[in-house]
């Protein structure tokens, strides 16, 4: 049992395989005792009033609690805690208070689905235990129940929040967070991340200090800027000791993940919807659900919590067919051929795949609409005759007859206003009426509100793929969001859009999942503009950054690697120089870093050497033969790009059969380096062999003293392949 809930005490004791998350209800109140390695037994005395009012005003006649200096699980705004409140309404009186005592609970076997909304699962109900909290504000009959989902084996804590209105009018949500958690000290570390367009998940740790730390998007995605994860660790926590808490949000639109230090040096973590620009119209009877957070807590570093939510995402997030598998071998157009393409030189390309192994091609953005550039046509989903005379069919036949499978790429939540679409439907985008539109890379966003403009996004991806031959989807989504208005749902409702618009994104790709099961789905928004929970549920892979320049991916990788599985990670042997960055990289350099995410080749294969040729045949190769390890193995962060001259990682089997391990000197050494890289995962008693240079090693010696990496040139790279032989 994970989850228990002793009615003496009134509390509740969540435990995972590795840590115990404990409440206890007092006067009512829900309050946070613990959050740490396994403890049992009766916490009560983990609470301590310590009666500092400062100012803040005692619950009811100066006896009860100071709300302000209580930690609390789902703190409301109204009454007299002054920290950022996780649930903040306005009733229809106009006051904004929201009161909530417990008044009942029930523990559950299994995990539901949240409605509308992507989440966690559990393939057997024995994977999981569930706690729902009832709460009630008594005077505005505002029902909240709050989600516990305990992931045992996973170490993971699932949580969300269902806010019904049970009063007789309608009320307003103005900030509805999935999770808080309170902690009684401040002296952590703040890891984030930061990033842009073709620089993504930068990784920054700070000392928490005094004050509110916030990451957060309001760009209508969860965006390059800010992933949607906040992790704290303790000080001096390193990949390997001290504690890590983990927050990811599985949503893709706007977003907050806060911490603050406190007047009275506690800290509060809260992370969900971002409050601003939202506010919800909860009409009586009516209910609203949040987004999922997903927590884990690592006592043994920053490797582990990566683990732990990386595994559970891959292995009960994502779905379908792909899941478990690695990834086809593909290659991409776009760096290719951009726009410059017709069907004759993408069945050349298609041959060349076929030549070298390569398993599937992506035509990339133009073969639909008028399309030979970014100016037009998105929203006409037909195929451009002109310069696909046989339309898609043609090139499908074509490859799959010498066992290339053939992907594609679309953009559909977007609309050029140079199209057929729009000349039709110039409403269908988001707009506020009598306000100008802003483009962005000369296009605007469908109303994704509109079940018409849903129904249409629907049968123009599913119209083509119903026309057979097409295995994988790139979707993409390349601008954020402005004037988010939707005319339609009336001035009530306009500060509900952007939550409403990935509830119809969400609708429309379970829809395509269910009736596509074959397909492998890959997101992108620009690269890594939507790299997050949310899409992982609908699409196993994302395009991880349009960066595709291995040494600026090193960095990239690392911080995704962070809450993310290398699964979900495309990643590509680009051309050199690179189109991104023009730096000249080794082609076993390319390979190395490609090699540790879902694999592909983003280059023209019809312009390659002879020698090229043959490298691009054999890591093909290689990687069809290792893939599943890389996919399913543990991965761990020996080196950090952002802080060192080098970048290093393993992956494991499960087993402990093979290592795959990679370094990349990425500031050029002189007189040579004492560089070595001690392994991490291995059996020690076990005897692997080296495959590349025969060399045998004891596991202990990998992991305590590690493998030389003598190498001096910069953006050179050594790939090690270790297999227990004994
Ligand atoms: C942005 C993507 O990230 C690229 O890979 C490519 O698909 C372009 N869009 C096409 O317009």
């Amino acid at each position: 049992m994970s989850i228990i809930y002793d009615s003496a005490t009134g509390q509740y004791s969540l435990h995972t395989k590795n840590y115990s998350y404990i409440m206890q209800e007092r006067e009512g109140f829900l309050l946070h005792l613990y959050w740490g390695k396994k403890t049992f037994g009766d916490c009560t005395y983990m609470f301590r009033e310590q009666g500092r009012a400062a100012f803040s005003p005692r619950m009811e006649n100066c006896d009860g609690f100071i709300l302000d200096d209580i930690p609390l699980e789902y703190p409301c705004w109204g009454r007299a805690d002054m920290r950022t409140p996780a649930l903040e309404m306005t009733n229809p009186d106009g006051s904004v208070i929201v009161d909530l005592r417990v008044v009942g609970r029930r523990i559950v076997q299994g995990k539901q689905g949240i409605k509308g909304l992507p989440a966690i699962y559990c393939e057997n109900e024995n994977e999981c235990e569930t706690l729902v909290v009832e709460m009630l504000d008594s005077v505005s009959n505002i029902k909240v129940e709050l989600y516990y989902c305990v992931l045992e084996d996973y170490d993971i804590i699932t949580r969300y929040a269902r806010i019904i209105n049970n009063g007789e009018a309608t009320v307003y949500i103005d900030a509805a967070a999935s999770a808080a958690v309170d902690f009684d000290r401040i002296d952590y570390d703040v890891i984030s991340n930061f990033g842009t367009h073709c620089r993504e998940r930068n990784i920054e740790r700070a000392p928490l200090n005094h004050g509110r730390f916030i990451m957060s998007s309001r760009r209508g995605a969860s965006s390059h800027v800010h992933n949607p994860f906040l992790i704290m660790t303790s000080r001096g926590a390193d990949e390997v000791s001290g504690d890590a808490y983990g927050f990811v949000l599985v949503y893709s639109g706007n977003f907050t993940a806060e911490i603050a230090a406190n007047q009275f040096d506690t800290a509060r973590a809260v992370v969900g919807l971002n409050p601003d620009g939202f506010r919800w119209e909860l009409a009586s009877g009516e209910e609203f659900t949040t987004p999922e957070c997903v927590m884990s807590y690592s006592s043994v570093g920053l490797d582990t919590l990566s683990y732990n939510f990386s595994r559970v995402f891959r292995e009960r997030l994502c779905r379908g067919k792909y899941r478990d598998v690695r990834r086809p071998v593909l290659l991409n157009s776009w760096e290719a051929c951009y726009f410059g393409f017709d069907s004759d030189r993408l069945i050349k390309i298609g041959d060349s795949c076929a030549e070298l192994g390569i398993e599937l091609m992506v035509i990339d953005d133009g073969w639909f609409g008028k399309r030979n550039d970014d100016h037009s046509s998105l929203g006409d989903w037909f195929v451009n005759e002109e310069k696909m005379p046989g339309g898609i069919k043609r090139i499908s036949d074509h490859l799959n007859a010498k066992g290339v499978k053939l992907g594609i790429w679309f953009e559909p939540e977007m609309i050029s206003p140079n199209s057929e679409l729009y000349r039709a439907h110039p409403d269908w985008c988001l707009h506020y009426e009598n306000r100008p539109r802003s483009e962005g890379r000369y296009q605007l966003i469908l109303d994704l509100t509109r079940k018409d403009v849903c129904d249409y996004i629907y049968e123009s991806v599913a119209k083509i793929l119903r026309e057979g031959g097409i295995s994988y989807v790139k979707w993409d989504f390349n601008r954020n969001m402005s004037e988010a208005g939707s005319p339609l749902l009336g001035s009530n409702k306009q500060r509900e859009v952007e939550f409403r618009y990935y509830l119809g994104l969400y609708s429309v790709l379970e829809r395509l999942n269910q009736e596509f099961p074959e397909v492998l789905f890959e997101s992108c928004s620009g690269g890594g503009g939507r790299f997050d929970a949310g899409m992982l549920y609908y699409m196993p892979q994302v395009w991880t950054s349009d960066n595709s320049d291995a040494i600026e991916r090193l960095k990239i990788q690392y911080g995704t690697s962070l809450v993310y599985p290398m699964s979900a990670m495309s990643a590509h042997v680009s051309a050199s120089p690179n189109h991104q960055t023009a730096h000249v990289t080794p082609f076993d350099t390319r390979f190395t870093v490609a090699l540790t995410g879902s694999f592909g080749y983003e280059l023209d294969p019809t312009a390659l050497s002879e020698e090229e040729q043959k490298k691009v045949r054999d890591t093909a190769a290689l990687y069809k033969e290792i893939g599943d390890v890389l996919a399913k193995g543990r991965y761990h962060r020996l080196r950090d790009p952002h802080n060192e001259p080098c970048s290093a990682w393993c992956t494991v089997s499960e087993d402990k059969s093979v290592c795959i391990a990679g370094y990349v000197l990425t500031h050029v050494r002189l007189y040579g380096n004492n560089e070595r890289i001690a392994l991490r995962g291995l059996d020690p008693d076990a005897l692997y062999k080296e495959r590349f240079t025969g060399a045998t090693y004891r596991g202990d010696q990998l992991m305590n003293f590690g493998l030389h990496a003598p190498t001096t040139l910069e953006f050179h790279s050594i790939l090690w392949i270790l297999e227990k032989i004994d």
